[in-house]
């Protein structure tokens, strides 16, 4: 159902993570859901095969292909498991395009070949119990002490902070008696082996349960001088552009929990009879199935327009927040139909849909939620009107 003319090279991508998926994933994702538990092994051979550095150099170890050969793997490994998805989303599209962007070469040098080859998995911790969508409100402080920065506070919502072992960290190095607002927030490079890193609650989801989000607490976290990334006072802008590609990755997952929804939705119309025949027959089922495949399409080849755009160097702020929040209330649109579409079913664990239901919320909600996407879609509105 993609109108995206694929080269040789994306097909060969998107099969090899089809491929991965049925034979990997689709088989555990259900048990893994269950158990709230991901087994890191899963990641580390989704290194072995490519799929955590896809955007990188091959310097770095990294496949370096271009962004929608990226968003059609994610969408694979999505329609298989969101759980999945958001680790490959997260580790591709921030940490290491952080460390690519901003770090200095003997930040790359260290950090990326282990992180491509899924030897290390990276995390993104910006949001912190009192600041979630106002981001900049931040309070988590970095102090200097010589050679180190000392950081205290809580950073929460952490996907795969139970077991990262490199977090894009995000704390404030100005001063209380001298506030620069977001640009008194600056990036550190921290690992879970430096003294004072906790690893605190592992929240309990509605949905995405096999995926691990903790909050981190740090009392006197000690980080050497050199894992500060890029420049002090830079760590909101970072955080900013990174989630301006973070944002894409998310629209990917959506659209791929959609399309397994849709897929679900359609093979059980077929078998499914009422009223003497199969369900499909009635045009209340047909209306929508065809309203939630035009969605899902539409989505797709929005994103992929947006992926091209950003490859060829333009700036996909506005794109981005478009591509991230059609492609959420596409998917929680279209999940919630499917569960209508399988009736009594659809609200039990027998069938998968109410899996895909549960997983689509989340993709409202984080990497910005849609009420965000909208105020970030206005605000470039109105600065082209005025460049007018
Ligand atoms: N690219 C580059 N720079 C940007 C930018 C972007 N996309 N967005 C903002 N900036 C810059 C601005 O230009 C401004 O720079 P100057 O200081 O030079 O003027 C600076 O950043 C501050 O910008 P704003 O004044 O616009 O900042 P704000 O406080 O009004 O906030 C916001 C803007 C869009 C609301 C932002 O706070 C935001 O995106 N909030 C949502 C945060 C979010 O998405 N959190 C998700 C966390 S990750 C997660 O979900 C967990 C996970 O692991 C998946």
């Amino acid at each position: 159902m993609s109108l995206t003319a694929l080269t040789e090279t994306q097909s060969e991508i998107q099969k090899l993570a089809r491929d991965f998926a049925r034979a990997e994933i689709v088989p555990h994702a259900d048990k893994w859901d269950r158990e709230a538990h991901f087994p890191v092994s899963v990641a580390h051979r989704m290194g072995e095969l490519g799929f955590l550095g896809m955007l990188l150099p091959e310097q770095y170890d990294g496949l370096e292909l271009d962004t929608i050969s990226y968003l059609l793997a994610l969408e694979e490994i999505a329609a298989a498991d969101a759980s999945t998805a958001v680790l490959m989303s997260v580790h591709n599209s921030l940490p290491t395009q952080m460390l690519l962007n901003f770090g200095s070469e003997d930040q790359r040098a260290m950090y990326l070949r282990p992180m491509a080859r899924g030897e290390k998995i990276g995390a993104f911790a910006l949001s912190e119990p009192d600041a979630g969508s106002d981001a900049s409100a931040q309070r988590c402080q970095a102090v200097r002490d010589g050679n180190s920065w000392l950081l205290t506070g809580t950073k929460s919502w952490v996907t795969s902070g139970s077991f990262a072992d490199v977090i894009m960290v995000m704390a404030r190095t100005d001063t209380p008696d001298a506030r620069r607002g977001s640009r008194g927030i600056s990036t550190f490079i921290v690992t879970p082996d430096l003294p004072g890193f906790h690893v605190g609650k592992k929240e309990d989801k509605m949905g995405l349960r096999a995926s691990p989000t903790v909050q981190l607490t740090f009392d006197g976290l000690r980080v050497p001088a050199e894992n500060l990334l890029g420049d002090e006072g830079q760590g909101f802008i970072y955080a900013m552009r990174s989630l301006d590609n973070g944002r894409l990755g998310i629209a990917a997952q959506a659209i791929g929990i959609a399309r397994a929804a849709l897929d679900a939705a359609l093979d059980y119309a077929a078998e499914r009879k009422q009223f003497g025949q199969p369900i499909r027959e009635f045009q209340a089922i047909q209306f929508k199935l065809a309203n939630m495949a035009s969605r899902i399409t539409a989505a797709r080849a929005l994103l992929h327009a947006t992926a091209a755009a950003k490859d060829r160097g333009e700036s996909t702020t506005m794109h981005g927040s478009m591509c991230k929040l059609l492609a959420s209330e596409t998917a929680m649109y279209v999940t919630t139909e499917a569960v209508q579409i399988f009736g009594g079913y659809g609200y039990v664990k027998d069938y998968p849909v109410e899996k895909y239901f549960r997983d689509a919320k989340i993709t409202e909600i984080y990497e910005g939620t849609s009420e965000i996407q909208r105020i970030v879609i206005a605000r470039e509105l109105y600065a082209s009107r005025q460049n007018h």
